[in-house]
């Protein structure tokens, strides 16, 4: 099995439709990567573009998962614009599909992270994780730590809110 993950710096009509079927598929299967399921495609599509749009303009990378060539997960590392903020980055989206997760892949997704994060000269990341999935404790494994948690941040349904835990990993 080959394992690589790759930074993408344009993406394609077959790429963007490979990432918008991984995208739902694994938000279907229950994953917390921005949006509650059911969701189709389509609903994701507009905001898989404008994280397009902002890889082509150099604001956003994809760090994309491939296991023997096909697409198994991707991450995307969102770069500040602020001039004060230029040493760290954001982490967002982190998946792997549906059907390879619990095989070391995440693991492998998130090493190429920050590989592709320290090339760039960043010197840590950040990122955020729902509350209440327990997923600290897979970023935890890779070196991050907990810094605060913000109370009611992510509204899943009216009703239930949920806190959004801040972790941080230096590189
Ligand atoms: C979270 C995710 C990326 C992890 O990838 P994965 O391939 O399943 O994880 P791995 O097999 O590489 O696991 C690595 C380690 O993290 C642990 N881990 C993985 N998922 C975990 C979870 N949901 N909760 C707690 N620990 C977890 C594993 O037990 C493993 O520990 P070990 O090294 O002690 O054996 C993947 O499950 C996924 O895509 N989930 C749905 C999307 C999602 O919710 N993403 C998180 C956004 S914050």
């Amino acid at each position: 099995m080959h394992t690589e993950v790759c930074p993408v710096g344009a993406v394609d009509d077959e790429l963007r439709s490979q990432l918008l079927t991984c995208w739902a598929d694994v938000t279907n299967a229950g994953g917390s990567v921005g949006f509650v399921p059911p969701v189709t495609e389509a609903d994701l599509a507009p905001y898989l573009d404008a994280v397009v749009e902002r890889v082509h303009q150099g604001r956003e990378v994809i760090a994309l998962l491939r296991v023997d060539g096909e697409v198994a997960g991707f991450a995307v590392l969102s770069l500040s614009v602020s001039p004060l903020r230029r040493h760290w980055a954001t982490v967002l989206r982190v998946q792997v599909r549906p059907e390879r997760q619990g095989a070391g892949l995440g693991r492998a997704l998130m090493t190429g992270v920050h590989a592709i994060a320290r090339e760039r000269g960043l010197e840590f990341l950040h990122l955020t994780v729902r509350g209440g999935t327990g997923l600290e404790a897979f970023y935890q494994g890779l070196g991050y730590r907990e810094f605060g948690r913000m109370p009611g941040a992510i509204r899943v349904a009216p009703g239930d809110d949920r806190e959004e835990l801040h972790l941080t990993c230096r590189l």
